[in-house]
């Protein structure tokens, strides 16, 4: 019986650049440029690796990540959306919003020899969502592939009244030892302390990074460089339409608690949120659209 991978590669032909598969228990999409590569589930729209050519997989991904269960994988990039973090007055509706563990829909897919490039749509707000977010919109998730890899998020009110969001790309990144990383571009933006009941912080240093980490940077506009390791590599990420850059590492404790980061996961990510949340809220009038978006690409070392 053909799966939806052989739905989709017979639907969409981009050649190699594009490729439908069943991987992790779900369908995914391997985009391939020159030696560049990427995955891409279509569960939740979410990125789950990006390796571009010769410098090593960029993303961190859990080792239980199992697609097709009800819940949001843990590692790639996942999209949070219409809210960062807990919802803002109902404890129990989902964290980071709703659309990261349901399925979206495959709009385009092209490839040249420079760029490979899928475009995924979510726009089922039917009456099972009302429930959670009483409004109507439509959401489209770019990804292109070179060497960078880009990823676009854009929001259109498609209702009659304005609405006001908070989101995310909630980048994982692979890092070799979180002992030996560094964090820069984020000295002297204030930021939100979320492990000290909200409190506003600010350092004048690069970060670094030896315990539970958990901010929320405001009025972040510059890019981000993950230094890792002495003589390793350097992982930079640019962004637009963006005001907050969130930091977090669980590390031992809370990876404990949420059981899906593998038995020393904490050390081999750090999670570079490119977000608008907090008091960067965004407010969508009807027809309007907002797109947030961030490039990586990974460097060599720049210590020798
Ligand atoms: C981060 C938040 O963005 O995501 C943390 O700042 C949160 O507070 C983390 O713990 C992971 O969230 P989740 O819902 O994917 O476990």
């Amino acid at each position: 019986m053909a799966t939806d991978a052989d739905k989709l590669n017979a639907r969409f032909a981009a050649g190699d650049a594009v490729r439908f598969d069943e991987r992790l228990g779900g369908c995914v999409a391997g985009l391939r440029v020159a030696d560049h590569t990427a995955v891409v589930a279509l569960q939740g729209a979410q990125v789950l690796s990006f390796v571009p050519s010769g410098l090593g997989e960029a993303l961190w991904l859990s080792p239980v990540a199992r697609l097709g269960s009800g819940k949001a994988v843990r590692g790639g990039i996942p999209v949070c959306w219409p809210w960062f973090g807990p919802h803002p007055h109902e404890a129990s509706k989902p964290a980071h919003g709703f659309v990261r563990a349901r399925n979206w829909s495959v709009v385009e897919v092209a490839g040249d020899g420079d760029e490979a490039r899928i475009v995924l749509a979510f726009e089922d707000f039917d009456e099972r969502l009302e429930a959670l977010w009483p409004h109507k919109a439509a959401l489209q998730l770019e990804v292109s592939l070179g060497e960078t890899l880009r990823v676009a998020l854009t929001t259109r009110n498609t209702g009659v009244a304005p609405f006001l969001f908070t989101q995310a790309l909630h980048t994982y990144l692979r890092v070799a030892d979180i002992t030996d990383v560094r964090v820069e571009g984020l000295e002297g933006s204030p930021y939100i302390d979320q492990l000290r009941a909200g409190r506003v912080c600010k350092s004048s240093r690069p970060i670094v990074i030896d315990g539970e980490v958990d901010r929320i940077y405001q009025d972040t506009a510059d890019r981000v460089r993950v230094h890792d390791g002495e003589k390793g590599r350097v992982i930079e990420i640019a962004k637009t339409g963006s005001r907050s850059t969130v930091v977090w590492n669980p590390w031992i404790e809370k990876s404990a608690r949420l059981g899906d980061m593998g038995e020393d996961g904490y050390r081999r990510m750090v999670c570079v949120e490119t977000a608008n949340a907090g008091r960067d809220a965004v407010t969508l009038d009807p027809g309007a659209y907002h797109t947030l978006s961030l490039d990586i690409r990974a460097l060599v070392g720049d210590r020798g």
